[in-house]
């Protein structure tokens, strides 16, 4: 069989690929080395963590919240197996509307490995396509990411474990230590601080979420030790042992080595970043050549060393984020048909969904200090707001960054509650190059979260904030 595009991998970035490309003529395959659709996202990421998320959340809040509603609930515990259970509906649901999507765009779906034999031959491998080979005139990588495990941390998946095993525990642990304080520690954290784990995070640097704003990090924190999280920054972990049913962790302090830490712990779970995954891919066979992070080099439209050889998503530089990799897919199957698309990188949000979720679009305070811009400071606590003095949600703020001259807003960062849906007005008026002034006078429901954004744009422009 000869295809005009074979994708291989089939998560956020490879399914959207293969989509965009059959809707643009294009004769297209997909192959994927597990049984299922979907990536790392849909498996083993955005969607099962959210859904843990949200489970543990209601639970936490039966727990803290619902007396002062004025609701009474007796004997509340927590089924962690028909949590884990629903959470495998979720993925399962999700898997199948791949599937779907799959067959209603005639894109053939190959289960197995695949790997280049030439820049247009690629073997699969597996128990599904024993040594199939399919012939193919372009191809897209978008073969995701791993883990980053150091080997000193003795990663048996049991008691030493990352992400992925992590939303699989069925009991709840007594204590979790976690190292690194990024965006899957505090996620994953949350989940279990609010079950009534002893949380503990070591994180190397000097603040949690240290990639976003630093109000956003004071914020986040302040929130995550009222739940019980415990955070030790600037220590970084030296020796991790498991034996039994427990796990020894020892931390270094870095401004003073003589400081060590340790705890024995239920488990440790290791969150310090993912690396791109080309594991077995053959990219030797067609000359490309990972770069230090073992990232595919690829140009401005998104191609690789190799002509015809596109690569998306985790696998190249950027955000290792979904919305991301979608953008690429589309992108990259445009480009492939002569289209002229564009991605604006720096409008990609961010989002943290712990509780106050985190969202963030544009520059941060320290970005556009290092760079020079001059810039004026709006925010907004929400505790200022009738919305969310009426849902009990009064940590975070807003916080917009306009420029001094020209008003354009160029950073907007949400610590609160639905910020992660909120960032999205912000993401539009970016997109569209809007001044603080423009977004201050917008009309926003009242009583409404987004209120909090209009009153940090009325901020920056001159101390207009009407609740403060
Ligand atoms: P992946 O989703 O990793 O998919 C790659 C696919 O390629 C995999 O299915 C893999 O099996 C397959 N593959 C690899 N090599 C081969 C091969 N040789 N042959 C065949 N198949 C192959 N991002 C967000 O934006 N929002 C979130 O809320 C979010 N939450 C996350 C939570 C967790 C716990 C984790 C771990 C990640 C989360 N992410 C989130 C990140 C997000 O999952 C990734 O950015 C995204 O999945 C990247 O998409 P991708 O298509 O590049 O790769
Ligand atoms: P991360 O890069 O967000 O955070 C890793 C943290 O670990 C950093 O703060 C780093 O300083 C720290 N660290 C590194 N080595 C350390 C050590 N030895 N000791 C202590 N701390 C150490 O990586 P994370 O959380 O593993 O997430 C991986 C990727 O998955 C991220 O790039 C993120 O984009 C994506 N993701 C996105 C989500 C979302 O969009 N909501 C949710 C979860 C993951």
């Amino acid at each position: 069989m000869k295809y005009d595009v074979t994708v291989i991998g089939s998560g956020p970035g490879g399914y959207v690929a293969a989509i965009r490309c059959a809707q643009l003529g294009l004769k297209t395959a997909i192959i994927e080395r597990y049984p299922v659709l979907g990536g790392t996202c849909l498996n083993v990421g955005c969607i099962p963590s959210k859904a843990l998320l949200d489970s543990s959340e209601h639970y936490h809040n039966a727990h803290s919240t619902f007396n002062a509603h004025g609701i009474e609930i007796k004997d509340l515990k927590v089924n962690l197996p028909q949590m884990i259970r629903r959470k495998n509906e979720v993925v399962l649901d999700n898997n199948k509307g791949v599937e779907f999507l799959m067959k209603k765009n005639k894109i053939d779906v190959f289960y197995g490995h695949g790997s280049f034999v030439t820049k247009n031959r690629i073997k699969i491998t597996g128990p599904a396509a024993p040594g199939d080979e399919i012939e193919t005139d372009k191809v897209i990588i978008a073969t995701g990411s791993k883990p980053i495990v150091p080997a000193h941390f003795n990663y048996d998946k049991k008691r030493v474990i990352t992400s992925t095993e992590a939303l699989n525990i069925e009991k709840v642990p007594g204590s979790m230590l976690i190292i690194g304080g990024g965006v899957i520690g505090l996620e994953l954290g949350s989940v279990y601080a609010r079950l009534g784990t002893e949380v503990i995070v070591v994180e190397f640097l000097d603040r949690i979420i240290a990639g976003m704003d630093s109000d956003c990090s004071r914020e986040l924190s302040k929130s995550l030790k009222k739940l019980g999280m415990q955070f030790h920054l600037r220590y970084a972990v030296t020796e991790v042992k498991s034996a039994k049913n427990k796990v020894k962790v020892t931390a270094k302090s870095r401004d003073d080595e003589s400081k060590t830490l340790s705890w024995e712990v239920d488990y440790c779970l290791v969150a310090i970043g993912r690396r791109p995954y080309t594991d077995g891919l053959g990219l030797e066979n067609i000359g490309i050549v990972p770069d230090e992070k073992g990232r595919i080099p690829v140009d401005d439209h998104l191609q690789t060393t190799v002509p015809g050889i596109y690569a998306i998503g985790d696998v190249i530089q950027g955000a290792m984020l979904a919305h991301k990799a979608e953008e690429e897919g589309v992108f990259v199957a445009e480009v492939m048909v002569g289209q002229k698309p564009h991605i604006h990188y720096n409008l990609i949000p961010g989002v943290v969904y712990t509780w106050p979720e985190v969202a963030s679009v544009g520059y941060t305070e320290e970005q556009l200090k290092e760079m020079g811009i001059p810039y004026k400071p709006g925010k907004f606590p929400f505790r200022a707001l009738g919305r969310a003095r009426a849902s009990m949600d009064l940590d975070g703020m807003v916080k917009v960054l306009a420029h001094k001259d020209t008003d354009e807003i160029l950073g907007v960062h949400i610590v609160g509650a639905r910020a992660a849906d909120m960032i999205a007005e912000a993401v539009a008026l970016m997109e569209f190059r809007a001044s603080a002034e423009d977004a201050a006078r917008m009309s926003h429901a009242h009583p409404t979260y987004t209120e909090a954004f209009k009153e940090a744009c009325l901020a920056a422009t001159g101390n207009r904030s009407i609740h403060v």
